[in-house]
């Protein structure tokens, strides 16, 4: 389990949530004759002691007010729309806790993620809308997870998105926790899926082996741009204005805020670039990132980045609980401008990071800070780079792709070798009770 936020004191939660008993008791220790000071001198243990002893706020409702909701996922690569998912999630109670599905229940239901279990909690961790995180949740929720998790971590709803979620069996995944009354749906997030992120990287690798293209459809800076995936579907992101304040923070730095900066394409937004911003963090009071533009990333990766376009980059980067603000497309030099206009104390750079070539009569890019003598590299926590997660992804669905090759090639075998019904029975049995994965796509 990598984060707790539990609550350290519950007296505080109930002061907080009931102002008005707290005073009533005030009131009624001032009658008994003790004082306010007296009060503060013992501390709040003695008297939390009695309170619990007498069981008045196990059975109160300002505890209750407390609410608990509990989400789960894969989240085998993090986008911005797991992110927004767990935002609405969050909005229907006060703590959020997430379970992240185990890589053997992902492994025996889709096949082997694309980030093993310790990346995927990183990611859902560094979401700035998570409170706790259940590492190893399993991919339906059981009865018997469903009452661990009403009872040990003391869930009061389970939150999924509007779309039917089937157990093999046919069975609605939730109807347990419909029956209780504890269920709460919100809104299925537009976005990208994951599939379709593997349609854009090997879409892009295709467009380049062929006809050598610099140029593709992947990105090219438009607003509304149009994502061609292999499957040839459309992805359309628009970014509004109001998801950006709803990812925001919605403050600047206060006085005296000591700004420090760090600028990339934060491109498949993985575990080491949570690593890096939260060490950046450290450096200061207020994080600014600055996001490149597509073709700022493009120009010095070359193709298929950027993946994730700069809205998505943004979005993702501004769900970070580190990051106080983005700029959305930010340039390639830092320049003296702008390390007046947003007040930069420190400009950082991690040692992992992906080989940038630098274009002909391109200068360092952090020559500026270097001579205020502001510039620092930070040493990157994890190896961990876009290209590598980008490998992992094509070599995953050609595995996969492989897989259902020779799954279809066993079937089509079993067909031929009998024609006896009850044989092709026993098939369709075998079938849908040991390969339930294949029912998910
Ligand atoms: C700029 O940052 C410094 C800290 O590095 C801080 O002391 C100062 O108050 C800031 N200036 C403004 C105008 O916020």
């Amino acid at each position: 389990m990598a984060m707790e936020y539990e609550s350290h004191n519950w007296v505080w939660d109930v002061l907080y949530y009931c102002p008005r008993l707290f005073s009533g008791l005030m009131l009624t220790a001032a009658l008994l004759g003790l004082s306010t000071t007296y009060f503060g001198g013992i501390g709040l243990f003695p008297l939390s002691y009695v309170w619990s002893d007498s069981g008045v706020f196990h059975k109160n409702k300002c505890e209750k007010k407390h609410i608990r909701v509990y989400m789960d996922g894969c989240f085998d690569l993090m986008h911005y729309g797991h992110a927004n998912a767990l935002r609405q999630a969050k909005a229907l109670g006060d703590e959020l806790v997430v379970g992240v599905v185990s890589d053997e229940e992902i492994i025996a239901n889709k096949g082997p993620p694309v980030l093993p279990m310790d990346e995927r909690l990183a990611l859902v961790s560094g979401l700035k809308w998570v409170d706790q995180v259940i590492a190893n949740a399993p991919y339906a929720i059981t009865e018997q997870f469903m009452n661990s998790l009403f009872n040990e971590h003391k869930i009061d709803y389970i939150i999924h998105g509007d779309d039917p979620c089937l157990l093999p069996d046919g069975s609605d995944a939730y109807a347990l926790a419909k029956k209780a009354g504890r269920y709460k749906q919100i809104k299925r997030t537009e976005g990208v899926s994951s599939t379709d992120i593997v349609g854009r990287i090997l879409s892009s690798l295709k467009d380049t082996e062929e006809g050598g293209h610099t140029t593709s459809t992947l990105s090219n800076g438009d607003l509304g741009e149009r994502h061609r995936s292999q499957r040839g579907q459309i992805s359309q992101f628009l970014l509004t204005s109001q998801r950006i304040v709803q990812f925001s923070n919605g403050k600047g730095p206060g006085p005296n805020a000591r700004v420090v900066y760090i600028d990339g394409a934060f491109d498949l937004f993985h575990a080491g670039h949570v690593e890096i911003l939260k060490k950046a963090k450290q450096l200061g009071d207020f994080l600014l990132v600055g996001i490149h533009t597509d073709h700022i990333v493009r120009e010095h990766r070359g193709m298929p980045y950027p993946v994730m376009h700069v809205y998505e980059r943004s979005l993702s980067v501004l769900a970070c609980r580190f990051v106080d603000e983005v700029i959305i497309g930010a340039p390639w030099e830092i320049t003296k401008d702008m390390i007046t206009t947003f007040n930069i104390s420190i400009v950082v750079h991690g040692t992992v990071a992906e080989s940038n070539t630098l274009l002909p009569g391109e200068t360092d890019p952090y020559s500026v800070p270097k001579r205020m003598d502001i510039f620092r590299f930070l040493e990157s926590p994890k190896s961990l780079t876009t290209s590598c997660v980008a490998e992992r992804i094509v070599t995953n669905h050609e595995a996969y792709m492989k897989r259902n090759a020779k799954k279809a090639e066993r079937e089509k075998q079993y067909y031929e070798e009998s024609s006896e019904p009850s044989l092709i029975c026993i098939i369709f049995v075998t079938y849908f009770c040991f390969f339930p994965s294949f029912m998910r796509f």
